[in-house]
């Protein structure tokens, strides 16, 4: 629902995004849904806010109209994080209400100053900084920085025990149900996916952060988390938390015990070589996520890498190296800081391979510790003793993954 009553004084407004790129580049099959707080006390606050990719506000106002708050009425603007999905709003909101003070972290208000010229009636709150917007609602911040920029914090209304956490705790996915009260099995198989997505895209790099955020919550002892994108958790909070620290620690450990092949070919030999692994892999009962590059989103190919502790990279060489796209997708991983994996890679060459050079560079560049089985390469077209040293190789990387 776009309105909803989460405690007395406390309503989400949400809106849901789909058929665009997240960040301009992550696919988001299932969309993505933004929410916004709003906290009555005497005085009223809204906490976050949301607009469209192109920054317009008007389906925010929309609903600060049918939730029956004035834009006069507001007079916190609280600014977990000021990525522009969360704050583009204000320079409209400050056209129709200029008595307000927005309550930000230091860093967030300089990004104020260069965002939206907002220098002054911002109010710098640190960790343990309360507000007592009266009638009982006081809200208490918390930084947490590089969740998942560096000026991020979270917000919590003591009287409920309501964690505003924004980016921590959202899921991609669009659900028909605001709360996890009744959640299936279906519905957690659903949100924990949309929420490995979302992690790999936006989260993953900063996982050290985002675990000592974590740890910072749980000390909090929040009975309701409401974040910036999803559902709100009031009946099982510790689902997404836990969901959370899986999720970090397949970032900065080994992810489930799968296989993601990440694969391209420019006239089919390594990927005639690609389906018959596959097939074996299969064969073994063991889950395989499979990608062939360019044609998969990035967001797609990292959400796999994120949850497989092995991965199959078959690529061909072009111009001396790597073929393109497999390089730029590893490339990727390197930036996420993917640090941990058993991978195995091969692939066809007409003359003088550019696989493995190209490989270790990307491995060194990143300082990625990936344990590796020896690379395989074959020249031209893949002949059935190739298929079999390559399967041997596959059952190494088993064997590494402990399957
Ligand atoms: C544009 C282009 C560039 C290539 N550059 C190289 C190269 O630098 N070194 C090499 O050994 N083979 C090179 N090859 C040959 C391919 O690696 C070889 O044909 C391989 O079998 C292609 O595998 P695929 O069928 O999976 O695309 C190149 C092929 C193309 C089309
Ligand atoms: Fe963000
Ligand atoms: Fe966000």
């Amino acid at each position: 629902m776009d309105v909803t009553k989460l405690a007395d004084g406390i309503t989400k407004l949400s809106a849901s995004l789909d058929g665009i790129l997240f960040e301009g580049m992550w696919e988001i099959p299932n969309g993505v849904s933004l929410n916004s707080y709003i906290v009555k006390g005497e005085k009223t606050a809204i906490i976050d806010g949301f607009c469209d990719w192109e920054g317009v506000p008007e389906k925010l106002f929309e609903l600060l109209d049918k939730a029956e708050v004035n834009l006069e009425d507001i007079k916190y603007l609280v600014i977990n994080h000021m990525e522009p999905d969360h704050s583009g709003w204000i320079k409209d909101f400050k056209k129709l209400n200029t008595d307000f003070e927005v309550v930000c972290t230091k860093k967030a208000a300089n990004l104020m100053k260069t965002f939206f010229d907002q220098e002054e009636n911002v109010r710098v709150v640190q960790t343990s900084d309360t507000l007592d917007l009266g009638n009982g609602k006081v809200l208490e911040f918390h930084e947490v920085p590089n969740v998942h920029w560096p000026e991020t914090m979270m917000t919590f209304e003591k009287s409920t025990k309501t964690a505003f956490t924004c980016d921590l705790f959202g899921t991609y996915g669009k659900t028909d149900f605001d709360f996890d009260d009744n959640l299936t099995d279906e519905d957690l198989r659903y949100l924990n996916d949309e929420g490995l997505r979302y992690y790999s895209n936006v989260m993953m790099t900063f996982s050290q952060q985002v675990k000592k955020a974590v740890d910072k919550f749980e000390e909090l002892g929040a009975k309701t988390i409401a974040p910036g994108h999803g559902i709100v958790w009031r009946k099982d909070p510790n689902k997404i938390v836990q969901m959370y620290r899986n999720y970090i620690d397949y970032a900065l450990g080994y992810g489930r015990k799968e296989i993601t092949i990440l694969w391209g070919s420019m006239y089919g030999r390594t990927e005639e070589a690609v389906r018959e692994i596959e097939k074996y892999i299969i064969g073994k009962n063991i889950k395989v996520n499979i990608h062939r590059l360019p044609e998969t989103n990035w967001g797609t190919m990292l959400k796999s890498v994120l949850s497989s502790s092995g991965v199959i990279i078959a690529a061909p060489t072009y111009e001396y190296q790597m073929f393109p796209p497999v390089a730029c997708a590893l490339e990727e991983i390197g930036r996420k800081k993917i640090l941990k994996r058993h991978a195995l890679a091969f692939g066809s060459y007409g003359w003088t391979s550019g696989l493995q050079k190209e490989l270790d560079d990307i491995m060194n560049r990143y300082k990625l510790n990936w344990d590796f089985v020896d690379t395989y390469i074959f020249n031209g077209k893949v002949r059935k003793e190739d298929i079999d040293v390559i399967k041997k190789r596959v059952d190494a990387l088993i064997d590494k993954i402990g399957i």
